[in-house]
C-alpha cells in the first residue's frame, strides 16, 4: 500500500490484509475492553486475539506498541499479547480524581431483602455521565430519592459497597522483540526501531524547582508510567498533565470513549520518531491518527462503525486542512 499520510479503512481490523509484514513501525490503539461501557454493542468483547498476532506480523522488529485496557480485563489482554509473540514491557496508569464507583447501596438492597421499606430523606439529581441531551444541549438529570436502610442489619451494612473508585485506566507497553541475533542498536540502524523516545517525552522541571540529581538533563525529568489529569498536591510535578475530554468537545464527535488528543500525543511521541507509520487497529473517532499528524506520523486506522468512521475522516481532514504547510513526509 502505497501511504502518502494518512489511511484510514471503514471495515474490521481483523487480518490486516492490507499491511506488508514488517512495515509499521508503533501501535497505538484503544481497543473494545470487554465490558459493555454504556451498554455500547462493540464494547461486549475483547477483540480477537487475531488481531494482536496480525499486528505482531506487521511491525518492525523492535517496535513498540500501547494498548489501553480496562483494569478487569487487562490480565486476559495482556495473555493474548503474550501469547501472540510481544513482550510485556510495562503498564502506564492514566490516573484521574474524578472516577466513579459502579457500586449500589447493600444496605437498601438488605432492607429489600427482609422486606422492609427503605426510610426517604430527600431527593437528588442524578446527571448521566457527560452525555448531552441534544434537543436542549443541557445535561439530562433524572430526580431520585435519597434513602436509608431501615432494618437493623440494613443499618449495619450502611455505606458498605462492591467496588472502589476507578482512578486510573491501564495502558499495556508492549515490544515486538528485536531482531534475531541483533543488538538494540544494531535493531535500531537497520528498522529506525527498538527503543522509547524519552528524548521527546521529558517532563520539564518546574520553574521554581532547584536542579535535582548530580546531572539534571535540561529537558526534565524522564516521563514515568503514571500519568494522569490533574495535580495531586505533590508540589513539584514529576508526572505528564493531561486533563479528560467531555464527550461532545467537538459538536460533531459524539464517540463515547474518545481520549485526549494530548494524552495520545504523549504516546505518539513516547514510542515513534517522525516520518515512522502508526497503526491503530480500532481507531474510534481517530484520536490516535490526529495525534500522529499533528507530531509528523503517518497513520494506518481501521474502524468497523459507518457512524464513528465519518467522523474520523472529518477530523483527519480537519487536522490535515490545519496542518496543510507542515505535513510533508519523508518519501521513503
Ligand atoms: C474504545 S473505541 C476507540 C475510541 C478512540 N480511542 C477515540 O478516541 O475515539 C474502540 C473502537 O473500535 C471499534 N471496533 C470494534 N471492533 C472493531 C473491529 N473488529 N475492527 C475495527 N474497529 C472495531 C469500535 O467501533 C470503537 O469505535
Amino acid at each position: 500500500m502505497k501511504l502518502e499520510k494518512y489511511k484510514i479503512f471503514n471495515k474490521s481490523c481483523y487480518g490486516l490484509q492490507e499491511i506488508k509484514n514488517n512495515s509499521i513501525d508503533a501501535l497505538i490503539t484503544d481497543p473494545p475492553y470487554g465490558i459493555s461501557y454504556q451498554g455500547n454493542y462493540w464494547d461486549k468483547d475483547l477483540p480477537n486475539k487475531g488481531i494482536w498476532k496480525n499486528s505482531f506480523n506487521v511491525l518492525k522488529s523492535g517496535s513498540f506498541g500501547l494498548i489501553f485496557s480496562s483494569i478487569r480485563l487487562m490480565h486476559h489482554l495482556m495473555v493474548d499479547l503474550e501469547d501472540s509473540g510481544f513482550l510485556i514491557k510495562d503498564v502506564l496508569f492514566w490516573s484521574y480524581l474524578n472516577g466513579m464507583p459502579k457500586s449500589r447501596d447493600i444496605a437498601l438492597d438488605i432492607d429489600k431483602e427482609l422486606n422492609v421499606k427503605s426510610k426517604i430523606v430527600g431527593t437528588y439529581n442524578y446527571v448521566q455521565g457527560y452525555k448531552k441531551n441534544s434537543a436542549n444541549n443541557y445535561y439530562t438529570a433524572n430526580v431520585k430519592y435519597k434513602k436509608e436502610p431501615k432494618s437493623e442489619l440494613g443499618k449495619k451494612y450502611r455505606g458498605c459497597g462492591l467496588s472502589l473508585k476507578p482512578a486510573y485506566e491501564p495502558i499495556i507497553l508492549i515490544q515486538k522483540p528485536v531482531g534475531k541475533n541483533l543488538t538494540v542498536a544494531q535493531n535500531v540502524i537497520k528498522y529506525g526501531v527498538g527503543v522509547l523516545n524519552i528524548e521527546n517525552t521529558r517532563i520539564p522541571f518546574a520553574n521554581d524547582e532547584t536542579e535535582i540529581g548530580h546531572n539534571p538533563h535540561p529537558k526534565g525529568r524522564v516521563p514515568s508510567n503514571i500519568i494522569r489529569t490533574q495535580y495531586h498536591c505533590d508540589g513539584y510535578d514529576k508526572f505528564f498533565l493531561v486533563p479528560k475530554v467531555r464527550q461532545n468537545a467537538e459538536d460533531f464527535n459524539s464517540h463515547p470513549t474518545l481520549k485526549p488528543i494530548e494524552l495520545m500525543e504523549h504516546l505518539v511521541k513516547l514510542i515513534s520518531f517522525e516520518n515512522q507509520i502508526i497503526l491503530d487497529p480500532f481507531s474510534g473517532s481517530c484520536s490516535t491518527g490526529v495525534a500522529s499528524l499533528k507530531n509528523r506520523r503517518k497513520f494506518i486506522g481501521y474502524e468497523l462503525d459507518n457512524k464513528y468512521y465519518e467522523i474520523c475522516k472529518k477530523r483527519m481532514e480537519n487536522i490535515e486542512r490545519e496542518l496543510l504547510s507542515q505535513l510533508k513526509f519523508e518519501v521513503v
